[in-house]
């Protein structure tokens, strides 16, 4: 890795002692690194430490150093940020984004990533104020490393414990290197003007107020679809089938229950999209009645039969009519464990749906659902395995994307065509 501008903030906790650890790994790794203490943080490790250790000059006040505008000039520099120890003050601030001190401000004028490695008692990682914050950091895209288990300063042990500077470092490190493999996979955004309409999640039939058929379908790999899509320029729809996450950034998020709300939204999305597609597992049938009141056990021992009728298949739906200027994308979730007869039940569906693209997939009791990795099979129009792609779900959804942006530029579909504005 070429040497970083990496700015490492410690704020005022004990474990700022263990942040010298982090400043020196750094440092030792070639890298250029700038300590921002809080005022709080200097009360435990000394500033002469620190600029001995960091081999550069450490600032803590705003109004220092005002002629260069210091915050901006060091937020505008940083590849990345690290924040050890993150105390819950600190991180409260950074959730709110507010910037009292030299490194709120810093981070705010910073367009780097961020990684921060949480240090507290065990008490107020838990509270509920802490855990909101964290929660609004994560979805932020912010690096949240440990706190790990053990004994902390006091007679008192369980989670609060920062983490260890080497597994810092190399969470820090490694962030680095994702975002600039993302930043590899699309250096001209290059579904910029596009509209891309991505399904995600699985369908729930309800049977009655409190019950429902449904799938195990994390929607993870969907939603890193929708995200990679957006980072690389296009205007994304995501319509979220019984997902309980937050708004991914930038996207239009529609959230939906059963297969046919989930169509009536795909369906009038599609007009218009560039590229749909429908990473949701949807469910093939749903019961013929939902009764409205819970359904009771019979009193006998006898079983229960639903009786249950088709859904509509949306994907063969959208592939059975003329799609100009429309590029359809389809999944298979298969348990098929030989390769060769999971490529040809890829085939045989892309063809039976009509998709331009199928993404075959491999899922079983351990495999596919909740998992952060994937393996994905991809299978063009002609048949084809145009791909084959694993590793987290993120990068995977790149691979994908990067069979579609070829798709949309070898066909030239509609790439100047101005769109129809959508039904209201
Ligand atoms: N699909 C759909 N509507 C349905 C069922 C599936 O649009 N009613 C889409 C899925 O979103 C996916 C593709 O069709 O893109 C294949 O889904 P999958 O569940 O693998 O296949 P099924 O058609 O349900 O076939 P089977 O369950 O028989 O394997």
């Amino acid at each position: 890795m070429s040497p970083l501008n990496i700015v490492v903030g410690i704020t005022g906790g004990i474990a700022a002692y263990k942040a010298v650890g982090v400043v020196r790994a750094l440092v030792l790794a070639g890298h250029d690194v700038h300590v921002v203490p809080t005022e709080g943080a200097l009360r435990f490790v000394g500033r002469p430490t620190l600029e001995a250790i960091s081999r550069n000059p450490v600032h803590t006040d705003l109004y220092e150093g005002v002629a260069e505008v210091r915050h901006v000039a060091i937020g505008q520099a940083a590849d990345l940020i690290v924040i050890a120890p993150a105390t819950a003050n600190t991180i409260a601030k950074l959730a709110t984004g507010l910037a009292d001190d030299l490194l709120g401000n810093t981070v705010l004028a910073s367009e780097a990533p961020v990684v921060i490695a949480p240090a507290m008692h065990t008490e107020m990682w838990r509270h509920p104020a802490t855990r909101a914050n964290i929660a609004t950091l994560r979805s932020r895209g912010v690096t949240v490393v440990g706190p790990a288990v053990g004994q902390l300063t006091g007679s008192d042990s369980g989670p609060g414990r920062m983490a260890e500077p080497e597994v810092i470092v190399a969470a820090a490190l490694d962030r680095v290197a994702a975002s600039a493999s993302a930043a590899a996979h699309h250096p001209t955004g290059d579904l910029g003007g596009r509209r891309v309409v991505v399904s995600a999640g699985g369908t729930r039939e309800p049977l009655d107020p409190v019950r429902f058929l449904g799938n195990r379908s994390s929607g993870k790999q969907g939603i890193a679809i929708a995200e990679a899509a957006r980072s690389r320029g296009a205007e994304v729809i995501l319509i979220a089938a019984n997902l309980e996450v937050a708004d991914p950034e930038g996207c239009d998020l529609r959230r939906v229950s059963t297969a046919l709300e989930l169509r009536d939204e795909v369906v009038a999305a599609a007009q218009g999209a560039d590229v749909v597609v429908m990473a949701a597992a949807v469910a093939d049938y749903r019961p013929v009645s939902v009764s409205d009141a819970k359904i009771k056990k019979d009193t006998s021992d006898a079983g229960l039969t639903l009786e249950l009728v088709r859904n509509p298949d949306i994907l063969a739906g959208l592939g059975s009519e003329p799609h100009p200027g429309t590029l359809l994308v389809g999944f298979a979730a298969e348990t098929e464990p030989d390769d060769e007869h999971l490529v040809a039940l890829g085939r045989a569906k892309r063809e039976a749906k009509g998709a331009d693209l199928l993404v075959v997939n491999r899922v079983g009791w351990n495999e596919g659902f909740a998992s952060d990795e994937n393996a994905v099979v991809v299978i063009g129009a002609n048949g084809d395995v145009v791909t084959r792609a694993h590793g987290t779900k993120l990068s995977v959804a790149h691979d994908i994307l990067d069979v579609v942006v070829s798709e949309l530029t070898t066909t030239a579909r509609a790439a100047t065509t101005p769109k129809e504005p959508e039904p209201t």
